[in-house]
């Protein structure tokens, strides 16, 4: 990663850029997160959170990235030279390998399913069996530590390779694909019997349900989704042309990411009350209820339900390796780039402390449940502890660092592009009010209030 290249064109930078938010977080943890804090209210906040408060994030790290063309911490040392700065962004560089231990567990779960989809498990299986799947799955050893290696494996393989070139022509295909498959199984969802409670659940807010803790974690999904607050997309912009439009996107990948969680929302909250699942069951909502979809579609027939489920577990899949990717990515441009080590070397390191990691996590659901830190397994809690405190505190410290630290005609020429992109000159009067004032504070606010409860 010593060498800096460009993306070649904006669509691939959006696709770059949307092929890291798209993932396990819009498909996987988007619709447990709006089962477990109140249905359509936590959309609400969800979308506001995403607007108002981290999408100001988005033009802090591509701001950062695109001028200084470094990673986290080189960025932050070329922007700000002989300051503290560069070990606040190391921070950043942590994160997202915590992040990638847990995520790979989930990552093996989706590599379980497509094996399941493709022995045909779930049309040929009666729907009460099914059910069991999940919870049996993960809470026994073997299993789910070889998905997760395979998963981590494969992983490793891509960024060794580099990035670049495969990855993006993938997902270039892939993404549209797995979008025309949610879609198609949002809409058969919505059609099931007794669905309707479940379209009602995402539509009637009920604000009864909202403290807190549902305002933080709104917030926490936000960054999740989005993958910022952890140099990710600070990296990627380093990446990106001068005469690119951070504005569009930026506003490009925040829709694209928000589409995308609340169709997932649709295929998966009307499923789970037509199966009589409860909508706070957590992280295995997904998958336990797909496979009831699938084999519901099943009965009708078969070939073609068992054709959606291996498409759509092998898409859950690449979406997931896509964002794991750049999740590593941050790590190894940082110790190719600040600590001269091979990019080999690099990988295997990251590789095999988020690997055994991971082991633990995945162990949280079967013989390490009873291990709690604060209350929650490890799972979850290196889990809120990323969404929910590192990732805001990261996108606090880069809305702190453009907003605050760099000068004011700096961030102007980078946004607006010398001012040439009319557009951007008009709004960036408020574009600076939002990273000065409006993010910092908010973020600081759900922090506080948050801690204190
Ligand atoms: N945005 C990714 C997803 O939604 C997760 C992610 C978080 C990726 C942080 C990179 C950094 O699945």
């Amino acid at each position: 990663m010593s060498e800096r290249e460009h993306f070649g064109s904006r669509f691939a930078v959006i696709m770059a850029m949307a092929g890291s938010a798209v993932g396990l977080g819009n498909i996987w943890r988007f619709p447990y997160m709006v089962g477990e804090h109140g249905g359509a209210a936590f959309i609400i906040l969800y979308m506001v959170a995403s607007f108002v408060l981290v999408l100001p994030i988005f033009f802090a790290e591509t701001i950062i990235g695109r001028r200084s063309r470094q990673g986290t911490f080189g960025a932050m040392e070329k922007l700000a030279p002989g300051t503290g700065w560069k070990w606040l962004g190391l921070l950043t560089v942590f994160a997202p390998i915590i992040i990638l231990s847990y995520y790979s567990v989930v990552g093996g779960w989706s590599v379980e399913y497509l094996y399941k989809a493709v022995c045909l498990d779930f049309t040929n299986t009666p729907p009460e069996r099914i059910q069991g799947f999940f919870g049996a799955f993960i809470s026994s050893s073997g299993g789910p530590i070889a998905v997760h290696t395979i998963f981590m494996l494969l992983v490793a393989g891509i960024v060794l390779a580099g990035v670049k070139r495969g990855i993006e022509r993938f997902t270039k295909v892939t993404m549209p694909v797995l979008f025309v498959l949610i879609v198609v199984i949002a809409i058969y969802s919505v059609t099931l019997p007794g669905a309707k409670e479940g379209v009602a659940y995402l539509v009637k807010p009920d604000f009864s349900k909202v403290d807190a803790h549902a305002v933080a974690a709104a917030m926490g999904q936000a960054f999740f989704s989005l993958s910022l607050g952890v140099g990710t997309i600070l990296t990627y912009a380093s990446y990106m042309r001068k005469d690119e439009n951070i504005f569009l996107s930026g506003v490009g990948t925040a829709v694209s990411d928000l589409l995308f969680a609340i169709l997932a929302g649709f295929a998966v909250m009307p499923a789970v009350f037509a199966a009589g699942i409860a909508p706070g069951a957590g992280p295995g909502l997904v998958f336990d209820t797909l496979p009831f979809i699938f084999n519901k579609m099943g009965a009708g027939a078969p070939w073609l339900s068992a054709a959606i489920a291996i498409v759509f577990f092998l898409t859950i899949l690449v979406a997931a390796l896509t964002s794991a990717i750049s999740m590593m990515e941050v790590g190894v441009a940082y110790l190719t780039e600040e600590k001269g080590l091979k990019r080999a070397t690099a990988v295997l390191a990251i590789t095999a402390f988020a690997w055994t990691v991971g082991v633990l996590c995945s162990l949280s659901f079967g013989p390490l449940a009873e291990v709690k830190l604060l209350g929650n397994s490890i799972f979850d809690f290196l889990d809120k502890l990323c969404s929910d405190w590192l990732l805001p505190a990261g996108g606090l410290l880069f809305t702190l660092f453009v907003g605050w630290k760099m000068a004011r005609p700096d961030v102007f020429d980078e946004f607006t592009n010398g001012g040439t992109l009319k557009g951007n000159v008009r709004l960036f009067n408020f574009v600076w009010f939002l990273l000065r004032y409006v993010a910092p504070v908010g973020i600081a606010v759900v922090f506080v209030t948050n801690l204190v409860l």
